[in-house]
């Protein structure tokens, strides 16, 4: 990945070979035509009548970039720290469980993709492959642990310390999904793929877990994970109790109030993550590029903020970095690009955003993330923001 813009990103895509989606809508488009109904639903849907997943698109359109011009721009720096390690993107993986479900190499296609590209993977707890297995697929791609807490606490502890064991480099808990979101497109096609087995890769590696079970039978696995996975009771005591247990940072994943963001802080956090699930937890909720300045002002710059949630291109990550986010974090589109070509096709879903990004921040007349907090923002009626 280079760090100059050599004016001509764009047409590389420009070939005599097969094109392959340039776009989210597109690449939506093949991938409902690849696979069946149940897995395209369960990815591309949101909770409830969907408000959410349409707030996190609209959020982004509220937005507008006054560019300025005549500065040189010839040498554009994508570069960030995040825990003490440079990366040469602000592009990060966001944890997606299930990967089994569109292809057979499942998240060690993925991982092997975020080493390729140097970009933090952040590997799910209900992952079709074990924490181990995607550690060795991808020895030296930085990899943190997506935690759900689990109703029986020792579980989590144990995949904590297995993940801290491996080489994974932070936790993230996830802190949204105390209980499953009312997914209406799950019911219409009768999908669950946490009952077709996709989320076992780190249940039955665990000691802890499978010593927990009545019987080894493939039942007795669905009915514990079922039992553990949510898990109401999720309180800043049990942040507190992980901190105690690992001494890898931890980032907390959903938050979208403010003073969430400040108790994250009081508590010991060393990071968060705007989000909402991608719009499959709690329909109705606050795009979470709306939630993002509120929280940036609480935050003042005391620990790193990562976004995601309907981040499809690299002018969707220029308006997240430009009000203030760290890094943002890619769902739903390197699935889909998982599912159409493997390894390679989560390569090139990620380089189209980047290479995106990159263009756009050499057209809106900057050269670097710094930069990009100093450009001008409107919301679409013309009032400016920064
Ligand atoms: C997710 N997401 C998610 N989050 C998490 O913390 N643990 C998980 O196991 C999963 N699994 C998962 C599966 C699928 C199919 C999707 C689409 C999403 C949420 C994910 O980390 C992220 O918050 C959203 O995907 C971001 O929104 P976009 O980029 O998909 O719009």
């Amino acid at each position: 990945m280079t760090n100059t813009t050599d004016g001509d990103l764009l047409l590389k895509n420009i070939t005599a070979q097969a094109p392959f989606p340039i776009c989210f809508a597109d690449l939506e488009k093949a991938v409902a035509e690849k696979i069946p109904a149940g897995p395209f639903g369960y990815i591309r849907s949101g909770a409830g009548g969907e408000q959410t997943l349409r707030n996190n698109r609209s959020a982004f359109e509220k937005y507008s970039i006054v560019p300025r011009f005549l500065n040189d721009v010839s040498n554009v720096h994508t570069s960030i720290n995040l825990f003490g390690k440079t990366y040469p993107t602000p592009l990060i993986f966001a944890p997606v469980g299930m990967n089994g479900m569109v292809h057979e190499e499942g998240e060690l296609a993925a991982v092997r993709a975020a080493q390729q590209l140097n970009m933090p993977y952040i590997q799910s707890t209900v992952s079709t492959y074990a924490l181990e297995d995607v550690a060795e697929a991808a020895p030296s791609a930085t990899k943190w642990f997506q935690l759900y807490w689990s109703t029986n606490e020792e579980i989590a502890f144990s995949m904590a310390a297995r993940a801290e064991s491996a080489g994974f480099e932070a936790i993230v808990l996830t802190v949204d999904t105390v209980m499953l979101g009312w997914r209406e497109e799950d019911v219409r096609n009768q999908f669950s793929p946490l009952k077709l087995g996709y989320a076992k890769g780190n249940y039955i590696n665990d000691p802890v877990f499978m010593a927990s079970l009545p019987n080894d039978s493939f039942e007795s696995y669905v009915q514990g994970v079922l039992q553990n996975v949510f898990h109401p009771t999720l309180n800043w005591e049990h942040v507190r109790e992980l901190k105690r247990r690992t001494n890898l940072p931890i980032l907390l994943k959903g938050i979208l109030h403010p003073e969430d963001a400040k108790l994250a802080i009081v508590n010991g956090v060393d990071g968060i993550i705007v989000s909402n699930h991608g719009g499959r937890q709690l329909d109705g909720v606050i795009g979470s590029l709306d939630a993002l300045p509120s929280i940036v002002s609480a935050v003042k710059g005391q620990i790193p903020i990562i976004l995601d949630s309907g981040v499809y291109r690299g002018m969707d990550a220029l308006k997240a970095l430009a009000l203030g986010a760290d890094a943002v974090a890619i769902g739903r589109p390197f699935i889909y690009g998982l599912a159409l070509e493997g390894q390679q096709g989560v390569e090139r879903v990620m380089t189209n955003i980047y290479d995106e990004l990159k263009v756009s921040i050499a057209l809106a007349g900057t050269t670097s993330i710094e930069g990009l907090r100093t450009i001008t923002l409107v919301k679409n009626d013309g009032m400016e923001v920064k």
